[in-house]
C-alpha cells in the first residue's frame, strides 16, 4: 500500500474523550472512528488488525479441532424465555420488535442459540464430541461504555461452545479450550494469565479468565509471580490427549492467580511474600463448564449407549477479538505510539522516502517494495511530499514493527537503514540485504 492511496486520517491533537492510551492512539492513528457511544466504526488500519486478530483466533480454533459456523446476530426472545434468560439478563440486553410485533434482541451471546441448533440436529452419543464457534458481533447495553473498543457496546466476539456426553469430556473439552487459548494469546504477542474467576450470569462452577496484566485493566487480580515465567512457546501438542491437556492445565493454573471477585486471603497468604503480587488486568477471554444448565432446560439431549436419554454437558469459551486490539496496545506501546507485535501487524515493514522526486531514492524504494512483496509481505510505502520528521513520526504513531528509510545520502554508498520501532536501534545495510531481513524475522513467527 501507497500512503497516498491509503485511508489514514491521522490526528494531529490528542482526543478529549480518550482517557487511556489504547483509545488514544487508535483514535489519533485513525484506526477507528466513534459513531455512537461504545459503538465504533472500524477504519482500513484497524479494521487490518481487527482481521488478523480473528485470523489468529481462527486458525487456533481449528487446529484444536473446533468447527466455525456463523449465526446471527438477531435472535428470537422466545429462545431465551426457554433457558429463563430472557428477564435475567436485564438492562444490558437490546431488545427489538419486529414488525409484526415479534420480541427479538440482538445477541449479547449465544448458548440458546446454540443449544437450539444442536438439539434439532444431535440425537446421539455418537455425534459427539463437539465443539462448534463463531466470531460475530454481539452488543451489550452496557452501563458505562468506556476505554474505547475495551468495553463496547458493540463488540467483536468469538464464542465457541462444546457439547460432550459427561462431565469428564466437557472437561477435557474445557482443559482443551485452555491450552488453545494460551497459544492464541502468544501468537499475538501477548502474555495473557489464566485466572480463577467468577462464572456470573452464565452459570457453573468451572471458570478460568485470561488477564493481560496493564495498569488500566478494569479487573483486580492476584497472583503469585512466579507465574509469568511460564511460556507455552511452540511445543507440540496432541489436542485429543486428555492427559497432554490437562498437564498444560496444572502446568498454567497450579500457581495462584485469581480476580478479586474469587481472592482468598488465606490462600494468598500461602505464596512466599516477595512472589505475592496485585495489580490490575485485562480480561480478554474466558472459559466455562457450565454442565446440563442449558441441555436440561432447552431439552438438549442424547441417547447413550444404554439407549438412555441424557442432557449434554456443556461450557462455553470467549476470546474478545475487538477488545484485543486496544489490549494489545496497552501491552505494547511507547510515548511515540503503537509498537504492533509482529503476529497482528496491519503492515509488515513501512517504508519512508526522505527525497520524494528524487529519481534514484524514488526507484530504489520502488524495488524494496516489489521485493517485499514478492515475499509475501505487505508494505507500507509512505510516498507522499511530506518532511523526513513528519513522516517518521506517522510511523512511530501507527507502530509498525520494521521500517527501512531510504535517503540519497545512503544509496551513494549503497546503503538503506532498517529500524526497529521496538528498540529504536537502526542498522545500515543494502537494500537486499534489509529486505533478507525483514523477510527471515516474519518467516521465524
Ligand atoms: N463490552 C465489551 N466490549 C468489548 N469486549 C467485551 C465486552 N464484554 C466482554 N468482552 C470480551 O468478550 C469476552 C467474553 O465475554 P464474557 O466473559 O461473556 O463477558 P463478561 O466477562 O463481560 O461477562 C470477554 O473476556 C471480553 O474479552
Ligand atoms: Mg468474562
Amino acid at each position: 500500500m501507497r500512503l497516498t492511496r491509503y485511508f489514514l486520517p491521522v490526528l494531529k491533537e490528542n482526543p478529549s474523550e480518550a482517557s487511556i492510551v489504547s483509545h488514544r492512539y487508535m483514535l489519533r492513528a485513525g484506526m477507528i472512528k466513534q459513531s455512537s457511544a461504545g459503538i465504533y466504526s472500524w477504519l482500513p488500519l484497524g479494521f487490518k488488525v481487527l482481521k488478523n486478530i480473528e485470523n489468529i483466533v481462527h486458525e487456533e480454533q481449528i487446529r484444536a479441532g473446533h468447527i466455525p459456523m456463523l449465526m446471527p446476530t438477531i435472535q428470537p426472545a422466545d429462545l431465551w424465555r426457554e433457558s429463563g434468560r430472557y428477564e435475567d439478563y436485564g438492562e444490558e440486553m437490546l431488545r427489538i420488535k419486529d414488525r409484526h410485533g415479534h420480541d427479538m434482541l440482538f445477541g449479547p451471546t449465544n448458548e440458546e442459540m446454540i443449544t437450539d441448533i444442536f438439539r434439532a440436529h444431535v440425537g446421539s452419543y455418537k455425534d459427539l464430541p463437539l465443539t462448534l464457534y463463531h466470531i460475530q458481533w454481539k452488543f451489550r447495553d452496557e452501563r458505562r461504555p468506556r476505554f474505547g473498543v475495551m468495553r463496547g457496546r458493540e463488540f467483536y466476539m468469538k464464542d465457541g461452545y462444546n457439547f460432550d456426553l459427561s462431565k469428564e469430556d466437557a472437561l477435557h473439552a474445557y482443559n482443551r479450550h485452555l491450552v488453545s487459548y494460551l497459544r492464541t494469546y502468544e501468537r499475538m504477542g501477548l502474555q495473557a494469565i489464566p485466572m480463577r474467576a467468577d462464572s456470573g450470569p452464565i452459570g457453573g462452577d468451572d471458570t478460568h479468565e485470561f488477564l493481560v496484566l496493564a495498569d488500566t485493566g478494569e479487573s483486580e487480580v492476584f497472583y503469585d509471580s512466579a507465574i509469568t515465567d511460564l511460556k507455552f512457546g511452540d511445543r507440540e501438542i496432541d489436542y485429543d490427549s486428555v492427559e497432554q491437556c490437562q498437564n498444560v492445565l496444572e502446568e498454567f493454573t497450579s500457581r495462584y492467580a485469581r480476580t478479586d471477585e474469587t481472592h482468598d486471603e488465606a490462600a494468598f497468604a500461602n505464596v512466599p511474600e516477595e512472589r505475592r503480587r496485585s495489580a490490575r488486568g485485562i480480561e480478554v477471554g474466558q472459559i466455562f463448564y457450565f454442565g446440563t444448565k442449558y441441555s436440561e432446560s432447552m431439552g438438549a439431549t442424547v441417547i447413550n449407549d444404554k439407549q438412555e436419554q441424557i442432557p449434554v454437558h456443556m461450557g462455553s469459551h470467549g476470546i474478545g477479538v475487538s477488545r484485543l486490539v486496544g489490549a494489545i496496545i496497552e501491552a505494547s506501546h511507547d510515548d511515540k505510539g503503537i509498537i504492533w507485535p509482529e503476529g497482528v501487524t496491519p503492515f509488515h515493514c513501512g517504508i519512508v522516502n526522505l527525497k520524494q522526486g528524487d529519481a534514484e531514492a524514488d526507484a530504489a524504494c520502488e524495488a524494496l517494495y516489489s521485493a517485499l512483496e514478492s515475499h509475501g509481505l505487505e508494505p507500507l510505502y509512505d510516498d507522499r511530499n511530506e518532511r523526513a520528521g513528519g513522516k517518521f513520526a506517522t510511523m512511530d504513531l501507527i507502530g509498525l514493527p520494521w521500517r527501512i528509510t531510504v535517503g540519497p545520502r545512503g544509496l551513494k554508498n549503497g546503503v538503506v537503514e532498517l529500524t526497529s520501532r521496538r528498540t529504536g536501534e537502526s542498522q545500515e545495510m543494502a537494500p537486499d540485504a534489509a529486505v533478507a531481513r525483514v523477510a527471515e524475522i516474519y518467516a521465524n513467527l
